[in-house]
C-alpha cells in the first residue's frame, strides 16, 4: 500500500470538477485518507514546488496554484503513485492518454486540472506539506476485500 499526494487544481474547482475527479479514485478503489480545500500561500505553494525553483516557468506556476482555492487529498492503495499519475494522463493534456484525467478536463499544461506526486520521496514530502499528522484518518476500508487478495 502507498500513499500519494494529489491536488485538484485552482481551474478544476472553478470548472466545477471536484466530484468527478475524486469520484474516479473512488471508483478505482483508492482510499482517500485525507482531504481538504485551502487557499494555498505564496509560500506553501513555493515549498510544494521547490524543485521546480530556476524554471522559467516557476512563477507563472505558482501564481496559478495561488490563484484560488485548491483541493488537496492524499490517496492510498496499491502502487498508488504510479497509478494515479497514469489515471491523470502526461502534463500536457493534448499529449494525454484518451480517457484521463488531463485529457478529458483540460486543454494546456498551464492549466492541466491536477497535480500528483511522481515518486516516493516526493509524496511522502507533498504530503507534509500540506497535511499535520492529525489531518491523516486511518480509517478501515471495508471494501478492500473486494478488491484485494
Ligand atoms: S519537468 O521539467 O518535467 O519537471 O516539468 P513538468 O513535469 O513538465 O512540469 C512540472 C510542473 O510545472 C507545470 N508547468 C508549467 N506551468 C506553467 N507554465 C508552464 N510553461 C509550465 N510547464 C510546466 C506543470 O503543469 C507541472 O505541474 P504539476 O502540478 O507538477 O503537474
Amino acid at each position: 500500500m502507498e500513499r500519494t499526494f494529489v491536488a485538484i487544481k485552482p481551474d478544476a474547482v472553478q470548472r466545477g470538477f471536484i466530484g468527478q475527479i475524486i469520484e474516479r479514485f473512488e471508483r478505482k478503489g483508492f482510499k482517500i485518507v485525507g482531504l481538504k480545500m485551502l487557499l494555498p500561500t505564496r509560500e506553501l505553494a513555493e515549498k510544494h514546488y521547490e524543485e521546480h525553483i530556476g524554471r522559467e516557468y516557476f512563477e507563472r506556476l505558482v501564481a496559478f496554484i495561488i490563484s484560488g482555492p485548491l483541493v488537496a487529498m492524499v490517496v492510498e492503495g496499491n502502487n498508488a503513485i504510479s497509478v494515479v499519475r497514469r489515471m491523470m494522463g502526461s502534463t500536457k493534456p493534448q499529449e494525454a492518454e484518451v480517457g484521463t484525467i488531463r485529457f478529458d478536463f483540460a486543454q494546456v499544461k498551464e492549466m492541466n486540472i491536477i497535480h500528483g506526486s511522481d515518486s516516493v520521496n516526493n509524496a511522502k514530502r507533498e504530503i507534509d506539506v500540506f497535511f499535520k499528522e492529525d489531518e491523516l484518518i486511518d480509517w478501515h476500508h471495508d471494501v478492500e476485500r473486494w478488491l484485494y487478495e
